[in-house]
């Protein structure tokens, strides 16, 4: 049994210690928002926040997160409070086929928290999620406007953790 924490919630999963989180949090705990992409830690689709930083758990053993606190998309907003991430998103309309989207969000709101006013080099230099539609013009956009709302609204809330 390994425990941790998910989205806020104690959770408890009987599974091999070295499956990887992935594969966890989407066929043991039915989060399916977490995508695969490329299985081997390079595309960012699988990005979570682990104790708030962020991770690509495609190929990490899910034991590495017993007593950790795991926040996947699921976790940071909702449709009626979305995090300032996910409303700049929305109001840059951001996401093509969306494929990509939730790894670029989990990774923006970790990188916001420690670099609240990025410029395009730093977005560049940090944000290495890949999306094959091709919206790095308007991710770009939408973290600045994250940033914004975020100088506008205070702080961003720690992901569920
Ligand atoms: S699926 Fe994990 S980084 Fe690509
Ligand atoms: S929106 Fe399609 S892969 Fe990024």
């Amino acid at each position: 049994m390994i425990s941790f924490t998910l989205n806020g919630s104690a959770v408890e999963v009987d599974v091999p210690d070295g499956m990887p989180l992935l594969w966890v949090l989407r066929d043991t705990l039915g989060l399916t928002g977490t995508k695969y992409g490329c299985g081997i830690a390079l595309c960012g689709a699988c990005t979570i926040h682990i104790d708030g930083v962020a991770a690509r758990c495609c190929v990490l053993p899910v034991a590495a997160v017993a007593g950790k606190s795991v926040t996947t998309i699921e976790g940071i907003g909702s449709v009626t409070q979305p995090h300032p991430v996910q409303q700049a998103w929305i109001d840059e309309q951001v996401p093509q086929c969306g494929y990509c989207q939730p790894g670029m969000i989990m990774a923006v709101s970790a990188f916001l928290k420690t670099t609240p006013d990025p410029d395009d080099a730093a977005i560049d230099q940090s944000i290495t999620n890949i999306c094959r539609c091709g919206t790095y013009p308007r991710i770009r956009k939408a973290i600045h406007r994250a940033a914004s709302l975020m100088g506008d609204n205070g702080p961003l809330p720690d992901s569920t953790t």
